[in-house]
């Protein structure tokens, strides 16, 4: 069954924004909204003046609710998730039919390394709303993150995770793949209330750069 769900942002000045997310009722992981993507989703809104003009990929992207909002705030988004997923891409371009914007959407596995990955043109920002839950995909995770940020000193991956398990292994990858993590933000203290009320579980966004930016 799909349904649109609708997403709402105000900022302090009165300004404010509302995205459409095309979404279907089933098991698989990207074809409804996540509570991390709605709160990558705030958090690229009420930093939505670093967004404004810059190139963006969203890996694992699903719904792309954090893309969707880039994308209105000017930014050039590349939504992107597992390369044999198709009834996901579709689900993307109804929502970015539905938001009046034109992402570009491309398989991106994790890890692999294509034609067209390497033909992307390095992002000033990866985006990644809860990519960081099954342990045994985090190497080729932070490889893939780790291509995108290398030669590009200004480049961030920002991510929004649950604190489920697996932190020591996220550590030890960090350093593996010359990664470090420069903020580190409670969602509790950025999220509105109505939105707080709707998160029932503990989740964190980090920004995270390369180490080794002249690579
Ligand atoms: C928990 S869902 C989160 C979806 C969306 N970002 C959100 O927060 O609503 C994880 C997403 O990562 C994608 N994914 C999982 N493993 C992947 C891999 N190895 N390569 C690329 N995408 C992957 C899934 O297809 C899914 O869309």
């Amino acid at each position: 069954m799909r349904t649109v769900s609708e997403h709402r942002f105000d900022g302090e000045g009165g300004d404010s924004l509302a995205v459409s997310i095309s979404e279907v009722m089933k098991e698989d992981y990207g074809l409804y909204v996540w509570p991390c993507g709605i709160c990558l989703g705030e958090y690229v809104w009420q930093q939505r003046h670093r967004f404004a003009g810059a190139t963006v990929i969203e890996l694992g992207a699903g719904t792309g609710l954090p893309g969707i909002v880039a994308a209105k705030v000017g930014a050039r988004v590349i939504l992107t998730d597992y390369k044999l997923y198709p009834e996901v891409f579709e689900n993307m371009r109804k929502t970015c039919d539905l938001n009046n914007v034109e992402c570009e959407i491309q398989g991106l596995t994790w890890g692999e390394w294509d034609e067209n990955l390497l033909a992307m043109k390095h992002p000033r920002f990866v985006l990644g709303a809860d990519v960081l839950y099954d342990s045994k995909d985090f190497d080729d995770l932070f490889a893939t993150v780790s291509y995108f940020l290398a030669n590009n000193p200004d480049a961030t991956f920002i991510t929004s995770y649950e604190c489920r398990s697996g932190h020591r292994s996220i550590e030890f990858l960090m350093g593996k793949w010359k990664l470090c993590c420069t903020k580190l933000v409670d969602v509790c203290d950025i999220l509105p209330p109505l939105k707080q009320c709707a998160i029932s579980s503990s989740i964190l966004i980090a920004e995270i750069k390369s180490i080794r930016p002249g690579v």
